[in-house]
C-alpha cells in the first residue's frame, strides 16, 4: 500500500535541504520499490504569509493523515515581531503536541570521516556513538501558566513553568530504558533534581521505572555537570534521558562532538512510532539562500524515517551507507570542513552534496 510523506519544508534553508532529502526518496521509489507519494505542506513563517498561521488546520489534517512527517525548519528574523502565538517555531511545536510526538531521538555518532571536523580533539571524539532521548512534549516549552504580566507595583514580568506529570515522566522513561537495552546497556538520566521540585520528581520517577530493567545501568546526573561531561568525555555517554529543555540544549552541544550540527538527524515518535523526522539544526537565516547549507542532518532523517516509521531498515541502512561513502570521499560542505584545507576535501554546495548522495545510492 502506498504510504504517504508529508513534506513540511518551512523556512531559511528549509527548502535548500528538503529539495535533497526529497530527491533521495525520489531516487529510492523509482530504483528500490518504495511505494511512497510525498505532499507538501505548508509550515512556520511561509505559511503565516500565505495563511495567516503557523499551522494552518490543512497541514495539521495532512500531518495527522500521512504516515510520516518530514519538516525542514522554520523561523527567522521577519517574523520575530509577532505575537509568540503566531510565530513560526509555534507551528513546530503544535505539530509535535498535536501528533503526540512525545519522545525524540537525537543520534549523536561520528562519522570517523569527520573526526578533524570537530572542534575538539579527535581523541576526545572519535569512535562516539550517542543517543539523545528528549521528551518532546511537556516540561516548561508546554507548562501553564505562562507569559508576561504587570505587577501590583507595576513593574513587568515574564513566566514560564516547568511542570511533568509522572505519566509523562514514566512513558520517555520506557524509551530511554528501551533503547539503552538495544545498544550498550547505560542509561543517564540528565535533569536539575538538586534544585527544581519538577526534575527531583523526574528522577524518582526515571529510578522507579528503572526497576523493570535490571539489565540496564541507570546512572543520574546533573544537567550543569552533563554539559561540562559532554566536552570532557563524551565517550562516557550511552543512552541519555533528559527533559525537553534541557535535551534541546545538550543535543546542540552534542552536535559539535561530531563536527556540525548539519550532520544530526532526529525522530520524533508517537506510542505507535508514527513519526515526524528533522534535522536538529534551525532555518539557519545567517546562510539561507545561499545554497550552502549541508543537506546530510536531513537525508539522515529520511533514514530515521525509513528505519521508525516506513519499515525499511534495508533502504535506510543504504541512505546511511551512501553518506558515510560521499564523506570518505572527500565531500564536505563548509561547516565540516573543520580547519582542513579545500586541496584536501571537494568543497560543495548544498546541491552538489545532495548529488554525491544520490550518486552514491545509485552504486
Ligand atoms: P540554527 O540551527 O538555525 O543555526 C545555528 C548555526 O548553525 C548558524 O550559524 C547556522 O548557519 C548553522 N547551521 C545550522 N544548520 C546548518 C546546516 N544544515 N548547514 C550548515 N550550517 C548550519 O539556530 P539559530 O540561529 O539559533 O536559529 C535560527 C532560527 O531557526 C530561529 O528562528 C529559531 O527559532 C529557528 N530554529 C528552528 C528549528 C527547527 O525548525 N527545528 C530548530 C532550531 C532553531
Ligand atoms: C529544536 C528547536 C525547537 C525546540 C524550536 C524551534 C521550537 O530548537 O527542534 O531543537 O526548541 O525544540
Ligand atoms: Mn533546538
Amino acid at each position: 500500500m502506498t504510504q504517504t510523506i508529508a513534506v513540511l519544508a518551512g523556512d531559511g534553508i528549509g527548502p535548500e535541504i528538503m529539495a535533497e532529502a526529497v530527491k533521495v526518496l525520489n531516487v529510492l521509489k523509482t530504483s528500490d520499490g518504495l511505494d511512497i507519494a510525498l505532499e507538501e505542506g505548508l509550515v512556520g513563517g511561509i505559511a503565516y504569509d500565505v495563511k495567516g498561521h503557523p499551522l494552518p488546520p490543512e497541514t495539521l489534517a495532512l500531518a495527522k493523515r500521512a504516515d510520516a512527517v518530514m519538516l525542514g525548519a522554520v523561523g527567522g528574523a521577519k517574523w520575530e515581531p509577532l505575537d509568540i502565538s503566531l510565530r513560526p517555531e509555534k507551528g513546530l511545536l503544535g505539530l509535535r503536541s498535536a501528533l503526540n510526538l512525545f519522545a525524540n531521538l537525537r543520534p549523536a555518532s561520528i562519522y570517523p570521516e569527520l573526526a578533524d571536523a570537530s572542534p575538539l580533539k579527535p581523541e576526545i571524539v572519535s569512535g562516539l556513538d550517542i543517543l539523545i532521548v528528549r521528551e518532546l512534549t511537556g516540561d516548561i516549552y508546554f507548562g501553564q501558566p505562562r507569559g508576561i504580566r504587570t505587577l501590583e507595583n507595576g513593574e513587568k514580568q515574564g513566566f514560564n513553568t516547568m511542570v511533568y506529570s509522572e505519566s509523562e515522566i514514566e512513558r520517555i522513561a520506557h524509551v530511554g530504558f528501551q533503547s539503552a537495552q538495544k545498544r550498550q546497556k547505560k542509561l543517564c538520566s540528565i535533569d536539575k533534581a538538586n534544585v527544581l521540585e519538577c526534575t527531583e520528581f523526574w528522577r524518582e520517577v526515571v529510578t522507579r521505572v528503572g526497576k523493570q530493567y535490571p539489565d540496564v545501568e541507570l546512572t543520574h546526573m546533573y544537567v550543569d555537570n552533563a554539559a561540562m561531561q559532554l566536552v570532557r568525555y563524551p565517550k562516557q555517554f550511552d543512552v541519555i534521558v533528559t527533559t525537553n529543555i534541557f535535551g534541546d540544549i545538550l543535543s546542540d552541544l552534542a552536535s559539535q562532538l561530531t563536527g556540525s550540527i548539519g550532520m544530526l538527524p532526529s525522530a520524533s515518535l508517537d506510542a505507535n512510532n508514527k513519526g515526524m523526522y528533522e534535522p536538529i539544526h534551525g532555518s539557519a537565516p545567517d546562510i539561507a539562500g545561499k545554497g550552502i547549507a549541508n543537506p546530510l542532518a536531513t537525508i539522515l532523517s529520511v533514514a530515521m524515517m525509513l528505519r521508525f516509521s516506513l519499515g525499511r531498515a534495508d533502504l535506510a541502512d543504504k541512505v546511511e551507507s551512501a553518506v558515510k561513502k560521499v564523506l570518505a570521499q572527500g565531500f564536505r560542505t563548509r561547516d565540516i570542513l573543520g580547519n582542513a584545507s579545500t586541496s584536501q576535501y571537494k568543497l560543495v554546495n548544498t546541491q552538489e552534496m545532495g548529488q554525491a548522495v544520490l550518486n552514491a545510492l545509485k552504486g
